[in-house]
């Protein structure tokens, strides 16, 4: 574990997930459902494993997702020689993977973004189409790349030193193809020599910031305090908070911003104590398409995910130790942040505000190439 990172120094970040080989190669990606006991890899060989990779967020946070999906793409035409199959296996791939998860739009823009690209080779054969969606994807995992170390030089300058930073889940470099977006503005910042300290809300029920967002910091040697969700309030309350910044999975045209669920509350705690609440999200993550928030489809996952985590780490117990036998559960994964609520937007084309002009160029680049 590095945990020295010298102002001015560039800290090599987990690599969540990559192409091995040439079209008939596979992914590695990070098992992030076993972090941080457990540093493991796992070989991702067909859409079906990606699929599920995505589903039980082995693979998670909205840039990664874009990348996985353009991946996973390039997966189902693996070792297939004819123009005939290509299009059969594309077709029945193509929806399930796009479908995977709903709320964070990268995955389904970057699918259809791989469409496009096959659609324009209709002529070509079997060799060449598989290339130039290799190509693609690559691209896809490159920009997103790019569009993180854009975020973090566009939100460094807002981080003071000896300030205190709350963020919710984990929109680090695990949740993208590059550094991260929220995180990316906190490694810029720290890498220009600004010192401060996060506050990494635990993120109830898969603790993405318990476990994956304290893993990244420690790391990179930014000193990082792990909270239970409900106690942002407290801390906000006694002036102990002086910013909050977290990723998003889509922002709509009019700036709300759905993200793990729990950052509407955070946002709303931080409205309450007057500290400005950022979001930082690259183009491919706003969905000009929506006018609202409330057209955001919000992922529901099992019901399971509320007792699974606290029984395992209290009893080693198989059953929902926590919750009594017959209550009905609900586990909406996602919240949506209003506009109102938010200070500003972090992007590779700055610190922006609604209506985001400067950034409808870069998105309609990024979509249709
Ligand atoms: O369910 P997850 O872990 O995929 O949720 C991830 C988040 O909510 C992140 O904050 C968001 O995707 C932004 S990642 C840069």
């Amino acid at each position: 574990m590095n945990t020295f990172n010298p102002p001015g120094q560039s800290l090599q970040h987990p690599e969540t997930l990559r192409w091995v080989g040439d079209a008939d190669g596979h992914v590695l990606l990070i098992e992030q459902t076993r972090l941080p006991a457990e540093f493991v890899e796992l070989e991702i060989k067909t859409t079906e494993e990606m699929i599920d990779a995505i589903v039980r967020l082995a693979v998670r946070g909205a840039p990664a997702l874009g990348v996985a999906g353009a991946y996973g793409v390039c997966l189902a035409l693996r070792g297939l020689t004819d123009r005939e199959s290509i299009d059969r296996a594309l077709e029945s791939a193509a929806p399930s993977l796009r479908n995977a998860r709903p709320t964070a739009v990268n995955l389904a823009a970057m699918v259809d973004r791989m469409l496009t690209v096959f659609n324009r080779h209709g002529d070509s054969g079997a060799t060449e189409v598989r290339k130039a969606l290799l190509s693609e994807a690559q691209q896809i995992h490159q920009e997103d790349k790019d569009l993180c170390s854009a975020i973090g030089r566009a939100g460094a300058s807002i981080i003071e030193d000896g300030e205190t930073v709350l963020t919710h889940c984990n929109a680090g470099a695990l949740a993208t193809g590059g550094s991260g977006t929220a995180l990316a503005v906190l490694y810029e910042a720290w890498r220009q020599g600004r010192r401060f300290q996060v506050i990494a809300d635990e993120t109830r029920p898969l603790l993405q910031g318990a476990r994956l967002t304290s893993w990244e910091l420690a790391r990179a040697g930014i000193p990082v305090t792990v909270i239970a969700d409900g106690a942002a309030g407290h801390l906000m309350a006694k002036g102990e908070i002086n910013r909050v910044i977290t990723g998003s999975d889509r922002v709509a045209g009019n700036g709300d911003a759905a993200n793990k669920i729990g950052t509407y509350g955070a946002a709303v705690l931080a409205h309450r104590h007057q500290i400005p609440f950022y979001i930082a999200a690259p183009s491919t993550t706003f969905d000009f398409e929506l006018s609202s928030g409330n057209e955001i489809p919000i992922e529901e996952r099992s019901g399971q995910e509320l007792w699974q985590v606290v029984s395992a780490s209290i009893d080693r117990c198989e059953g929902p130790l926590s919750i009594p036998a017959g209550v009905e559960f609900r586990n909406p994964a996602f919240d949506v942040t209003p506009a109102g609520l938010i200070s500003g937007w972090i992007t590779e084309a700055g610190l922006i505000k609604p209506p985001f002009t400067e950034l409808k160029s870069n998105i309609s680049d990024l979509l249709t190439r």
